[in-house]
Parts: C-alpha cells; sequence; structure tokens
C-alpha cells in the first residue's frame, strides 16, 4: 500500500530552469526519509510539491494510491503536512495555536496530548498564555511542529524543521517525531543540510542533484554513495556549498 508517491516529476522554473526532471519514489509504509541535495537543486520546492503547495510541470503525486485530482487539497495538506523552515504563528496565544486543529475541525482539544508534545519539544515551561508573536524562532518552530502534531498527519514533510534550533532542543525534536513515527506511524520526510542528522534519523535517503532523485537505503547511500555528485557533498560534509 502506497502512502506517499510521485511518478516522472518534473518541474521547470518560469526562466526555463529545470529544477528536477522525471523523478519517481513512492513511500510504501510508514518510515523516515532524509532528503538530501546540495543548496538550490530543489528541496524545498519537492516538499511543497508533495503538500500540493506548488504545481508540477510534469508527472504526478499520489496520497494513499490517490492521484491529487481527486482529493480536496485541504484533505490533502492535513494528511501530508508541511512544516515550513520559517514557522508562522497565528496570530494569539501558544494555546490558540496549540489548538488550531481542534478549532479548525470542531474536534475536542486534547489537551494532554497537546501537554505531552510540548513537553517533548523540550517547551514544558512555556507558559501556554504567552503571545506567541513573542517566542523565539526556535520555540515557534517547535510550537509549529506541535501544532501539525496534533492533526495526527500521516506524513510528515519538514523543511529544515530544526535548523533554528540548539543542539539539545535538536534532539528533542529529532525524539519526538521518531515517537511519531514508532507511536502513529507518521512517515517523515526530512529536508535537511545536516548529515549528522541524516545519519540519525532517516532509513531512506533521496538525493536530489543534476536534476535526478536517487532513493536509497540511508545505510548504503552513506557506505557507498550512488553517485559521483552525492560522494562528493558527503564529502563536503553536506553544507549548503553553492553548486556550480
Ligand atoms: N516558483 C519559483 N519561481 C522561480 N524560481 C523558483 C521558484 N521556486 C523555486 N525557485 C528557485 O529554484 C531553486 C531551488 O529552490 P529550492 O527548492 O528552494 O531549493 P533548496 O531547498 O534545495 O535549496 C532556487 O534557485 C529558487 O530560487
Ligand atoms: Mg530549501
Amino acid at each position: 500500500m502506497s502512502i506517499l508517491s510521485f511518478t516522472a516529476l518534473t518541474k521547470s522554473l518560469p526562466g526555463g530552469r529545470t529544477l528536477f526532471a522525471d523523478v519517481s519514489a513512492d513511500i510504501e509504509e510508514p518510515q523516515s526519509v532524509a532528503l538530501l541535495a546540495p543548496s538550490g537543486q530543489g528541496k524545498s520546492t519537492l516538499l511543497r510539491l508533495l503538500a500540493l503547495l506548488d504545481e508540477p510541470s510534469g508527472g504526478e503525486v499520489r496520497l494513499d494510491g490517490k492521484p491529487a485530482a481527486v482529493w480536496h487539497p485541504q484533505a490533502w495538506r492535513r494528511r501530508a503536512a508541511y512544516v515550513a523552515q520559517q514557522a508562522v504563528m497565528l496570530p494569539g496565544t501558544i494555546a490558540h495555536n496549540v489548538g488550531a486543529f481542534s478549532r479548525l475541525h470542531g474536534a475536542p482539544f486534547d489537551r494532554d496530548r497537546a501537554a505531552k508534545l510540548m513537553d517533548a519539544a523540550g517547551l514544558a515551561a512555556t507558559d501556554w498564555e504567552k503571545d506567541a508573536a513573542e517566542l523565539s524562532g526556535g520555540e515557534k518552530q517547535r510550537v509549529a511542529l506541535v501544532r501539525s502534531l496534533m492533526a495526527r498527519p500521516a506524513v510528515l514533510l519538514l523543511d529544515e524543521a530544526t535548523a533554528s534550533l540548539d543542539e539539545h532542543s535538536k534532539l528533542a525534536v529529532e525524539g519526538l517525531l521518531a515517537d511519531a513515527l514508532a507511536a502513529e506511524r507518521t512517515t517523515l520526510v526530512w529536508v535537511t543540510h545536516d548529515l549528522e542528522q541524516a545519519r540519525r534519523v532517516g532509513s531512506r535517503v533521496w538525493f536530489l542533484a543534476g536534476g535526478g532523485l536517487a532513493d536509497s537505503e540511508a545505510e548504503a547511500f552513506f557506505r557507498e554513495p550512488p553517485s559521483e555528485a552525492a560522494e562528493r557533498f558527503l564529502k563536503r560534509g553536506g553544507t549548503e556549498a553553492v553548486p556550480p
């Protein structure tokens, strides 16, 4: 049973540059995928295509085996939730943000679950009545994650979701998301430029370079990179070096 898949996906930019062409992958069971690429190769774009926040130039994306066209975009995004690199808070308190999903869907707010997630995100001491706008970037990012997890998505599309976190909070978030995978069977797609993180969290690696995508088992990717581009990328330590 396919959870999330894409076939022959192509994205060309208005100026004519093709970011990637004919890329395909299929996530058949809940797992954690690290999406790696040098900067500017289209990681965020691919993630946004998978959240129906952008349109492909060709090819198809499917969720639960069903093409995007048969889904209501909002239902799709609830099931395959995109977590942006720059977390955006709704105006109002932290409680208001964390409860956004249940308000939107008229579901009861599960305060215990929210508290557990906040604790696991390292936000146990945070006052929920505080204005969300007062939070630091890293705190916003974690509140945004908790907000997404409250909806119990089948897939979380994480765009550098830990980029503004200190080491301690980053590990807390990795733990929180590992729990979501183990307990809720939430598939995780992590865009990260942090190779150590990719090694820790990824069971598969999607490596995007030169317009193509290599889908590897993570251990194999790091042991025997699938291309020269991947080898160079690993040698550079996966830093956001500018590609030629
Ligand atoms: N809608 C768009 N219009 C024009 N350029 C875009 C658009 N979306 C992405 N790009 C460009 O495509 C390139 C890849 O972007 P992005 O997906 O953000 O890469 P990455 O996340 O791997 O760094 C960048 O040069 C970006 O400016
Ligand atoms: Mg990006």
